[in-house]
């Protein structure tokens, strides 16, 4: 474990190029009413096929920092890469998952998964062929003609995934994409988030509020300070467990000294995170 503040909150991936980098960010909101500083030189590094989850304060900024790595608002000053080139604009590199699945509840499953290739002109029978098996792959393959509301919200997020995955994105954002699921389903939605992140050999960064998710789903855990926010400290997740899956992790002997030192860090200059509970839920 590797908790206190790093420089800069700057870590090294192991020599290799980055595939998130954010150096030393500014991201100031402009309104008629106020001036809002959201970020102040925030910088981070997140390697090729690392999956780093992002705990913080609400309203610190972690939903601003996803935004300015999808390419959807540009920073102040400071730098935002992905996968060696800066951001200018959304690209294909980078596919982004929210909190709420946003589903069209008039188009089929398919129909809905088959939206981020009918943006990007992408659609030809092969990459058709692609999403349904990755909807068969998903549980999801008998559902492909019904409609969202037929579906169970595990299952919605599920349908939500294909179709970010659809556009074979090298970067997966996802901003608290299991918080609208109740616990036993977020437990379960988990587990298959993690098996397909690791299948496809993705880079994720995870907004979460849950402490013990980001454990259980993460190779490092990012803590974030209020607002402005920056990297008060990373947490590179080592667990000794037999089953490396979300539940299987929550066993592990180390999990409850990470939860300890990250709620700690958290609450230290006195704000709690989101509805994280004060001892860990494993
Ligand atoms: N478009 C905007 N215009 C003005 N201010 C904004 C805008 N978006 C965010 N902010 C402000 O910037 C700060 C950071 O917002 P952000 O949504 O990134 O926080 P967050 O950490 O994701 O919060 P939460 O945990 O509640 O989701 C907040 O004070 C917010 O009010
Ligand atoms: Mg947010």
């Amino acid at each position: 474990m590797s908790g206190g503040a790093n420089v800069a909150g700057v870590d090294d991936p192991g020599g290799r190029a980055s595939a998130i980098g954010l150096d030393r960010v500014w991201m100031i909101y402009h309104t008629r009413e106020a001036e809002t500083a959201a970020l102040a030189q925030m910088s981070l590094e997140v390697a090729p096929q690392e999956f780093v989850a992002v705990v913080g304060p609400s309203g610190c900024g972690k939903s601003t920092v996803l935004s300015l790595v999808a390419g959807l608002i540009k920073p102040t000053s400071g730098s935002v890469e992905v996968c060696g080139e800066t951001v200018t604009g959304p690209s294909g590199h980078v596919g982004y998952m929210l909190q709420q699945d946003c589903l069209y509840e008039w188009r089929t499953i398919l129909g809905n998964a088959l939206l981020g290739l009918e943006v990007q002109r992408a659609v030809t029978r092969e990459s058709v062929a692609v999403v349904r098996r990755m909807l068969n792959a998903y549980g999801l393959g008998e559902f492909e003609n019904h409609y969202p509301c037929h579906l169970s919200g595990g299952m919605r997020q599920r349908a939500a995934l294909v179709r970010t995955l659809a556009t074979r994105p090298d970067v997966l954002l996802l901003d608290e994409p299991l918080s609208a699921l109740d616990y036993q389903t977020r437990l379960e939605v988990s587990e298959d988030l993690y098996r397909i992140m690791r299948a496809e050999g993705l880079t994720v960064l995870m907004v979460t509020h849950d402490i013990s998710e980001a454990i259980a789903m993460s190779d490092r855990v990012l803590v974030m300070s209020r607002r402005p926010g920056r990297i008060k400290s990373s947490h590179k997740i080592n667990l000794t467990c037999e089953r490396q899956t979300p539940i299987g992790r929550r066993e592990a002997p180390e999990f409850r000294a990470y939860f300890n030192a990250i709620w700690k860090e958290l609450t230290a200059d006195g704000h709690a995170v989101g509805s994280a509970p004060a001892i860990a839920r494993t």
